[in-house]
């Protein structure tokens, strides 16, 4: 799709809109010594990767937006929306330059509704700000990744973000109840209504989730909540093989427990993260995995006769001694160690893989993954949320050759991928595809299904400005 430049009169045209202290340039951030915060807007965490955008946006309402993406459609101007920067598939990143539009400045609470447990939101809050602001008043907002105390609710939409809670409470679709959002044409839509049920013709609402930023900008949303669960109860569980920790993962569910969480980390994953963090961690030399597994609920006897269930399935497990945290603050240090697995893979060269499959097949892909590892000759750092069938794999650059590095692994990790669908599992279970994974999307997709994105993406955005290079 040929896109036109950036002119002198757009950039007049986008000042008129928001502001001209909301217009940032290379030049201007140069002059200010902003350079490294201008450039800042062309990476996310994903790998190392940088592109630089001819122009940052910083609107403050529907309103600005639409005006932008008249403008941008009008002129085949491509436009990349952006959260915090915190996506781990490239898809803020402004691969074909021009607008990078940043939700930063949509950043209100605009309502917590506790009579129907709902909230009205804008995009640019942080994960975190919303949990406690809804906790406050004794509500719930689940879906909790990894980076939850800085990325954008907005940002989590467009992959359907996930976390460890997922696992019970389902991922950031499973609470949406209705979206506002500024097409590609610059049109502002409602996509359904503030109802839990709706059969009112096609969804439009779960359409734009996971969509990336690629059909729309979403500009306000309505979350449903639930009542804050009181209790909760954590546990380290650790395996003397790797196998077993997957097997015992689909026992705990058969035996009829849901848990809150079901992390797995194998143990140079932990390790790497209590390095990381700075914490003496010595994991006994027979441990080869832990599995951390939280229960939660309003009734703390019943928990504990939960996790009585667990010890029993565990049993037949061979595990070591279970760490059961009776404190918060044990608490909290268990999951920072779980949390920080990926910021500590970042701390040296990786690329992430983001498999997942049926819950009960999570053995044979670790297997796989590792037997393919070997193969090739490369470490992989193996964590995830297996409670549902999510194993993150990170594949260590350690002396792998630049040959190897940015062309020889394309058919290891394809042989990852083709393992997931084998499996019945896909290629992404929370990251999305965005920029990194589409060269892989074929290993999951039918060129039929691939077709009808195509088609959807074309009558939402007929001139392919909005994100454009990702997904397909
Ligand atoms: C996680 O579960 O830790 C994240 O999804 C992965 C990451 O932050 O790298
Ligand atoms: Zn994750």
């Amino acid at each position: 799709m040929p896109f036109n430049a950036l002119t002198s009169e757009l950039i007049v045209a986008f000042e008129a809109i928001v502001g001209p202290a909301h217009v940032l340039t290379a030049q201007r951030a140069e002059a200010a010594a902003t350079a490294e915060v201008y450039a800042d807007y062309g990476r996310d965490h994903t790998e190392d990767l940088h592109y630089a955008p001819d122009v940052v946006l910083r609107p403050a309402n529907a309103d600005e937006i639409s005006q932008i993406m008249r403008l941008c459609h009008e002129h085949r101007v491509p436009v990349t929306p952006r959260g915090a920067g915190t996506g781990l598939s490239g898809g803020a990143l402004p691969v074909h330059h021009g607008v990078v539009l940043s939700t930063e400045r949509l950043n209100k609470i605009i309502q917590i509704d506790e009579r129907n447990l709902q909230a009205t939101v804008e995009p640019g809050v942080v994960n975190e700000a919303f949990q406690n602001a809804v906790k406050e008043v004794g509500l719930f907002y689940p879906p909790d990744p990894a980076s939850k105390g800085s990325c954008f609710l907005g940002g989590n939409l467009a992959h359907s973000s996930g976390g460890p809670k997922a696992v019970k409470y389902g991922t950031t679709k499973d609470y949406v109840l209705n979206l506002q959002v500024v097409l590609p044409t610059g049109d502002i839509i409602w996509t359904a209504a503030n109802t839990l049920k709706n059969s009112t013709g096609y969804n439009l609402t779960q359409l734009m989730v996971g969509s990336e930023g690629t059909l729309g900008i979403i500009t306000k949303v309505v979350f449903r909540l639930l009542p804050y669960p009181q209790h909760t109860i954590l546990m380290l569980v650790p395996f003397r093989q790797e196998a077993q920790a997957a097997e015992a993962v689909s026992a705990v569910f058969r035996a009829g427990i849901i848990p809150s969480g079901m992390e797995f980390m194998e143990r140079i994953a932990m390790e790497w993260s209590a390095r990381y963090l700075g914490i003496p961690l010595t994991v006994p030399e027979d441990v080869r995995a832990h599995l951390l597994i939280e229960l939660d609920g309003q009734d703390l006897d019943q928990l504990y006769k939960e996790a009585e269930q667990v010890y029993a399935v565990l049993d037949n497990y061979n595990v070591g001694e279970i760490l059961l945290a009776d404190t918060a603050a044990q608490k909290d240090e268990l999951w920072r160690i779980r949390r920080n697995i990926g910021n500590a893979v970042k701390s040296a060269v990786y690329k992430e893989e983001d498999t997942v499959v049926p819950r009960a097949e999570l053995g044979t892909l670790l297997a796989g993954v590792k037997e393919i590892g070997a193969r090739y000759g490369f470490q992989s750092v193996c964590y995830g949320h297996v409670g549902d069938g999510n194993l993150h794999v990170n594949i260590i650059r350690g002396n792998l050759s630049d040959e190897m590095w940015n062309v020889g692994l394309r058919e290891p990790i394809s042989e990852i991928f083709r393992l997931c669908v084998k499996l019945g599992g896909t290629i992404s279970g929370e990251h999305g595809i965005g920029l990194v994974q589409k060269g892989y999307i074929g290993i999951a997709l039918a060129e039929t299904n691939l077709n009808l994105m195509r088609g959807i993406k074309n009558v939402f955005d007929p001139h392919g400005i909005l994100n454009p290079g990702k997904i397909f």
